[in-house]
């Protein structure tokens, strides 16, 4: 099917028609640049603003930089605090008069990967995406299924949250040389590959663009290697999510239709 998948980030919000069974973009990709401060009100006008300029008329996914539970945004850690407890499908889809379903940015990025990028062929197994943003994103992979909204961008390393000390903001702040940066990100797949163990990590958000320039700092066992989708992965996994949602909508109605039927 055809949907528009929107990648809401901090610093821009991006979208395009994705068609869900190819992956392709079946439109231009659209970025608007995320309003300051980032409210919900602010980003909801924002969706609209982008949506318009699309022409979309139709339901709408979007990948979103927080945990995302039935709809409700629960933690902010790189977004506005006025996020927390925000009702985000409510609202984007009373802004924008249609359905709009969200989801963890690393999540859906995740999905995409699984579904048409370096994680195609690992469909058995565990296979644990690490997103390498302005923070830490995670999506975690069982036989293909996913484990939703895990947060390993916070597992505490030197003290703090571990995506403060070697997520891509962290290699700005500090002006880190790759290799630097290499290192300190070896530190991170270190621990969590003792805590989780997975067959392998495939690593996307915008250092992993670099990878070439810091994988040789990894000595992690599992194997390493960077996602393909690159920078539409927030989008086309958005569609793929806001399909699975679809679907999920279209099945619980028909329980309904069957259980009036026999009432
Ligand atoms: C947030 C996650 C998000 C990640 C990447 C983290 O700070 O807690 O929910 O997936 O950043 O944007």
């Amino acid at each position: 099917m055809e949907i528009l998948g929107v990648d809401i980030g901090g610093s821009g919000i991006k979208g395009a028609i994705v068609d869900t069974e190819t992956g392709e973009l079946k439109t231009e990709r659209v970025r608007i640049p995320t309003p300051q401060p980032a409210t919900p009100q602010a980003v909801a006008a924002t969706l609209k603003e982008l949506v318009d300029t699309i022409g979309y008329k139709g339901p709408i996914a979007c990948g979103f930089p927080a945990r995302v539970v039935n709809g409700i945004v629960y933690t902010a850690a790189n977004i506005d605090k006025s996020w927390i407890e925000t009702p985000v499908e409510k609202l984007f889809s009373e802004t924008v008069g249609s359905d709009v379903f969200v989801a963890n940015d690393a999540d859906v990025a995740g999905l995409a990967e699984m579904a048409f990028g370096a994680g195609r062929e690992h469909k058995k197994g565990k296979v644990l995406i690490i997103t390498i943003g302005t923070g830490i994103g995670s999506a975690l992979f069982l036989d293909g299924k996913m484990y939703t909204n895990s947060e390993l961008g916070h597992v505490i390393l030197h003290g703090d949250s571990a995506e403060r000390y070697c997520a891509d903001s962290a290699r700005e702040r500090e002006g880190l040389k790759w290799k630097e940066f290499g290192k300190r990100f070896n530190e991170y797949l270190t621990h969590i590959e003792f805590i989780l163990a997975p067959d392998i990590f495939i690593l996307g958000g915008g250092a992993s663009k670099k990878f070439d320039k810091f994988k040789d700092e990894l000595t992690v066992k599992a194997k390493v290697i960077p996602a393909e989708t690159l920078n539409l992965a927030g989008i086309i996994g958005a569609a793929i999510y806001g399909e699975l949602r679809l679907k999920d909508k279209k099945k619980k109605k028909d329980k309904e239709k069957k259980s009036h039927k026999e009432d």
